[in-house]
């Protein structure tokens, strides 16, 4: 069966603030505003003041935004730094990649880094943690803090999946030393290819990342203050990301509107753990709306059957592969919902027909 609700849509995103969009190509193109302009800036500040922090300094992807908050907390080889066993890849990859061991911890029930389970992983190597606030559901940042100030660990925030998500109204990304962003274009904030940031209070941190994006360049002085990297977020980009993002909370809310709508359609189905987690002062932002189904690739197949795009991300975690050398140390509750996980078609460009749609088939599958 052909495609009948697609998991995002950006072409129909794209038709919708169209106008705006290409005001703001035309604009950096008849200026030939390429690197680092006023639509940065902009953007910057902007993100700055969504988060709470007091800096934003934007990158070329979610990756660097890791890799260089570690790169400025100074974490080096020899060090251990803690990385939830269910996440993407690269939070592991930047650990590994500034010469670090990283050491990783099981998922708790709301797949995000099982706190009951920091303690035991930390040795007297143990420098940092990274926790991930995955799918738009915070990991829980103050007993993270709490550990973090019991064992001395700078705390790096992996935000990449949880752009306006809060604890007590304290936003993602404001938490740790740096919160690390990632605008790749199927996020929340999407941009029309990769870009990143991180959002920091510090003004050390937030300098040591404007330098290092640019070679170790200050821009100002000429001066190279280390050896640096390439990964400047493009000002077309930043000056796309800019307009989307004063849609952002109007856009949360109709995220909400859409869980809420697949919560009272398929909560009577006993196989199925849907992402409602009612913890008082914990906002879901629904970066991805990603169930659990008892039934794995069975139900994740008779969706796509049924022309529903879904994502299985990540049926083999990532310290399976063999290439990547990471120790299997046994990760029972990662095991069993990378076997179960499906994220189902969550986007703002999604009508209520197309969620409708979605529920019918999930109620299919269960002979409902
Ligand atoms: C949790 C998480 N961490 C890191 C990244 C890396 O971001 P990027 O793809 O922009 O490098 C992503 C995005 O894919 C992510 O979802």
């Amino acid at each position: 069966m052909a495609v009948r609700v697609k998991f995002v849509d950006p072409a129909k995103l794209y038709r919708m603030i169209k106008n705006e969009l290409d005001a703001a190509y035309f604009e950096v193109m008849s200026k030939g505003d390429l690197i680092d302009r006023g639509q940065l800036k902009s953007f910057e500040e902007n993100l700055a003041k969504f988060v709470g922090t007091k800096y934003a300094v934007g990158l070329n992807s979610g990756y660097d935004a890791l890799h260089i908050s570690l790169r400025a907390a100074g974490i080096k080889q020899g060090d251990e730094v803690i990385v939830p066993a269910h996440t993407f890849v690269a939070t592991c990859s930047a650990v590994v990649n500034v010469g670090a061991t990283p050491v990783l911890v099981d998922a708790g029930k709301d797949f995000n880094i099982d706190c009951d389970k920091i303690e035991e992983a930390i040795t007297d190597k143990t420098r940092g943690i990274i926790p991930v606030h995955l799918s738009g559901w915070m990991a829980d940042m103050p007993r993270i803090l709490e550990l973090a100030r019991t064992f001395n660990l700078t705390v790096i925030e992996d935000a990449c999946q949880s752009l306006g998500s809060s604890i007590n109204k304290k936003m993602a990304g404001s938490w740790g030393l740096t919160g690390c962003w990632s605008f790749y274009p199927f996020k929340i904030l999407g941009g029309y290819g990769d870009g990143g940031a991180i959002t920091t209070d510090d003004a050390d941190v937030a300098q040591f990342a404007t330098r290092m994006r640019y070679n170790g360049e200050d821009r100002e002085t000429g001066e190279y203050h280390g050896h640096g990297f390439t990964c400047l977020l493009d000002n077309l980009q930043a000056a796309f990301l800019d307009v989307k993002l004063k849609y952002l909370p109007k856009w949360i809310d109709h995220r909400k509107l859409i869980a809420k709508k697949y919560r009272s359609g398929l909560s009577d189905i006993p196989d199925l753990l849907l992402p409602h987690y009612d913890r008082p002062g914990f906002d879901h932002i629904y970066q991805n709306y990603t169930v659990r189904s008892k039934q794995e690739n069975d139900f994740s197949e008779f969706l796509k059957e049924n022309g529903v795009e879904v994502l299985t991300q990540f049926r083999k975690p990532y310290y399976k592969h063999e290439a990547l050398e990471l120790q299997d140390r046994g990760f029972p509750e990662t095991e069993v919902l990378s076997r179960e996980v499906c994220s189902l078609p969550m986007a703002v460009e999604l009508t209520d027909g197309s969620v409708d749609y979605v529920i019918e088939v999930v109620r299919k599958f269960y002979g409902r």
